[in-house]
């Protein structure tokens, strides 16, 4: 998810605080204690027999303590077939703030959930997913920064570069653990949605950093080698993403006009013809630097382009997930979901909730070892990254730079997506001119390390993983 956006969802409810709370272990939990990072280590369950219910499939599930007060959710899964050669993946979803048991178990509209098991409507069994990526990768599902999903305590992270930083500890950790120790070496999968476009290029590019601060002896830590980064629907930049809002509803390629000429002209006016709109807002913002007035004005210009015309009406299908904001949505999408125009904005049942119950339950929860209570989204985290303005500011330069280095990429988007929608994903991309080897990155699918994908028809584009 979940985007720069979802922030302007969230803003009602300040009242949650987390907890600064210290994990205990359950009488059948497992623990490890760091030797190199301080008040650290792991609280965990192995194999609860949740979720993943193939026979020989290892699972656990729990903590990583980054500190005495700060302890990161994961739910490790092993590969389906080959367990000791397959890729680890490491599954965050956006937000920020989101919990990546989104993507374990339900999807947003705009990514598709990737886990073992489906949740029934009862709420409480599960289905076999049989196009799961644990198929062929094992994958562990990070519930980050502190206060999304179940990961808890009191730090707090006010941008993409400190929840950088948080994440690089939690691995630490993890790679280790004798549980872990043995994946540092595998090959490391990177993959996120939506406003994990910020995430995925700037925590490769710090890991790299720190990489080369270990090799050079400067620093002491074990190495975290990414392979390849996959962002999937992901909100790279919001002046281009939002300008896209008018083009995708102008003409929706393969699905025609989404609004009327009458409404397209109003947001275009708006977006385009007035020095203090949406454009002009977010162009100072781009200029600006990163004191505090600069933080506050592109908080405030992104504010302006989500209050204002574009971005509100079209994301009527929040409403699925924060019933209270209903009412407030106008139908502009003409009644279309935001993230998937195929459906009616006012399909509540669409994804299904059910995995949410699941996540409440009490012998779910203590089968899994989590003993926080479950925040899907974080309006907490949200503020926070508001505060230092990164929802107007855009994440194309570390990507630029990853794959001007040849760095793996996959971008790939469901063409039914009108938040996310790949017009505006694609020139993102095409805005930061990229030439590998001299050939321009927009006009090709793939060019050397780096490949684009529109998928056809769909809202959640990939159903497995290839490798
Ligand atoms: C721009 O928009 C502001 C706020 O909506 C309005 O007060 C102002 O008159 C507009 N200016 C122009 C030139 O349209
Ligand atoms: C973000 O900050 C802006 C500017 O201070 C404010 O107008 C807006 O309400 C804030 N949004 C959230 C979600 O905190
Ligand atoms: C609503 O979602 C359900 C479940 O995916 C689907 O079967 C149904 O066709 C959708 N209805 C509309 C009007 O989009
Ligand atoms: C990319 O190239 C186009 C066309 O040559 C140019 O208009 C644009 O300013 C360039 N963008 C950047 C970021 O250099």
């Amino acid at each position: 998810m979940h985007s720069q956006i979802l922030a302007f969802f969230l803003w009602l409810s300040s009242g949650a605080q987390v907890a600064a709370q210290r994990i205990r272990a359950s009488p059948t939990s497992q623990t490890f204690k760091s030797a190199i990072v301080a008040d650290s280590g792991l609280t965990y369950v192995k194999n609860s027999g949740i979720c993943e219910t193939t026979r020989g499939v290892g699972q656990s599930s729990g903590y990583i303590n980054i500190a005495q007060t700060a302890s990161i959710w994961f739910w490790f899964f092993e590969a389906r077939h080959s367990p000791q050669t397959a890729p680890l993946t490491v599954w965050l979803s956006g937000g920020p703030g989101c919990s990546s048991m989104l993507g374990l178990f339900q999807g947003m509209s705009i990514n598709p959930k990737n886990g073992p098991c489906t949740v029934n409507p009862d709420g409480k069994t599960t289905t076999l997913n049989p196009y799961s990526w644990n198929t062929i990768s094992n994958m562990i599902y990070i519930d980050q920064p502190v206060g999304a999903g179940f990961s808890t305590g009191s730090m707090t992270v006010t941008s993409t570069d400190a929840a950088a930083v948080m994440m690089w500890t939690a691995l630490q950790i993890l790679f280790e653990s004798p549980q872990f120790s043995s994946f540092q070496s595998r090959d490391l999968i990177l993959a996120t949605e939506s406003y994990g476009a910020h995430y995925g290029p700037a925590f490769i590019t710090y890991f790299i950093a720190q990489n080369a601060l270990i090799d050079s002896g400067a620093l002491i830590g074990k190495k975290v080698i990414f392979k390849s980064l996959m962002i999937n629907d992901g909100k790279h930049d919001p002046l281009i993403q939002y300008t896209s809002y008018i083009t995708f509803a102008e003409d929706a390629p393969g699905y025609g006009p989404l609004q009327p000429a009458s409404v397209i002209s109003k947001m275009s006016d708006a977006f385009f013809q007035n020095d203090t709109g949406c454009r002009a807002r977010l162009q100072a913002c781009y200029a600006a630097g990163t004191t505090s007035a600069d933080n506050a004005l592109c908080a405030a210009a992104n504010s302006l382009c989500v209050s204002h015309f574009i971005i509100g009406p079209m994301l009527i299908s929040w409403s699925r997930l924060f019933k209270k904001h209903h009412d407030i949505f106008l139908p502009a999408t003409q009644g279309r979901d935001s993230e998937d125009l195929l459906r009616s904005s006012s399909n509540i049942t669409f994804p299904p909730l059910h995995y949410e119950s699941y996540l409440k339950s009490d012998s779910v929860l203590a089968a899994i070892g989590a003993t926080s209570a479950y925040v899907s989204c974080s309006e907490v985290v949200v503020s926070a990254f508001n505060s230092t303005g990164e929802f107007g500011r855009t994440a194309l330069p570390p990507l630029a730079a990853l794959a001007d280095a040849h760095f793996p990429i996959l971008i790939w988007v469901g063409d039914a997506d009108i938040k996310a929608n790949w017009l505006g994903v694609h020139e993102s991309y095409a805005a930061t001119n990229w030439t590998i080897d001299g050939v321009p990155v927009a006009s090709m699918k793939t060019v050397d390390s780096f490949t684009f994908s529109r998928v056809f028809r769909r809202w959640t584009p990939l159903t497995s993983i290839r490798t």
